[in-house]
């Protein structure tokens, strides 16, 4: 069931992107098709207790997509037995730099949607409000040392106790598998028609310290599949 599922689930959350031509269809299909994080935050239900929440670095809105196929497949009775409860997203709001993504977004999602709301905006400087939950998938990189660190103290005072932050780092101590990823990220990032900036990296080690001294419980897992990477999940709860 598990395989057929998952296929079934990318074709439901890829379908919208059509409307913002190929590249963001087959964006999509491309990253949750393949990219084994979101079938781990379904599987493992890591955002199921979370009706809102707040992805900074959003790009053109996947995850979002994702949640709301995976909680509309669900309504009609479509879930393995063996995966943790479905997503209830209420409110979804990305916050995304580029103008490309916020547009494709805008075509994928629409100007209304009653639960998703995708904002041009800067993570570091962005209002976070409430949310149960909030994501960073592959973007905490793109802003240096001190703005990392600032940011994430916010995240630590917008969330509540029991609160979740979920995000993927590249381990700097990993040595040529974290190179790798670097380079494939400048890839991805020049095909997605952004210009390259700077990169700041950091072992996951000192992620995990900075994290607990903020008091968040920190679960981490590798999330490079089978490819030589070294991506890291940082699953993070608030004690
Ligand atoms: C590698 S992409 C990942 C996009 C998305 N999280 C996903 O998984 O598909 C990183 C994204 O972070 C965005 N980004 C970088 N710095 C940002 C900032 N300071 N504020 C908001 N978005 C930012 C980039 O524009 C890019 O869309």
């Amino acid at each position: 069931m598990s395989h057929a599922f998952v296929h079934e689930l990318v074709d439901h959350a890829s379908e919208r992107f059509r409307a913002g031509g190929r590249f963001a269809y087959h964006y999509a299909r491309g990253k949750l098709g393949y990219d084994t994080i979101f079938h781990d935050i379904l599987r493992r239900g890591l955002l199921s207790g979370a009706p809102r929440v707040l992805d900074l670095g959003s790009g053109q809105g996947s995850l979002f997509s994702w949640l709301l196929a995976a909680q509309q497949l669900a309504a009609r009775g479509r879930w393995p037995a063996d995966w943790a409860p479905p997503p209830t997203p209420r409110a979804l709001r990305g916050i995304e730099l580029m103008d490309k993504d916020v547009d494709r977004a805008a075509q994928a999602f629409g100007a209304t949607h009653p639960v998703v709301r995708i904002e041009r905006g800067d993570m570091t400087r962005t209002e976070l409000g409430r949310p149960d939950a909030i994501t960073i998938l592959d973007a905490l990189h793109y802003v240096d040392h001190q703005r990392q660190s600032e940011l994430l103290a916010r995240i630590r005072a917008a969330l509540p106790a029991g609160g979740v932050f979920l995000t993927r780092i590249g381990d700097a101590s990993a040595g040529w598998r974290y190179q790798m990823g670097l380079n494939i990220d400048r890839v991805v990032t020049f095909a997605r028609g952004h210009r390259l900036s700077r990169l700041y990296a950091r072992p996951l080690a000192e992620w995990r310290a900075e994290l607990e001294s903020l008091g968040f419980e920190v679960d981490s897992r590798d999330m490079s599949g089978n490819k030589p990477l070294a991506n890291v999940m940082l699953y993070c709860r608030v004690r």
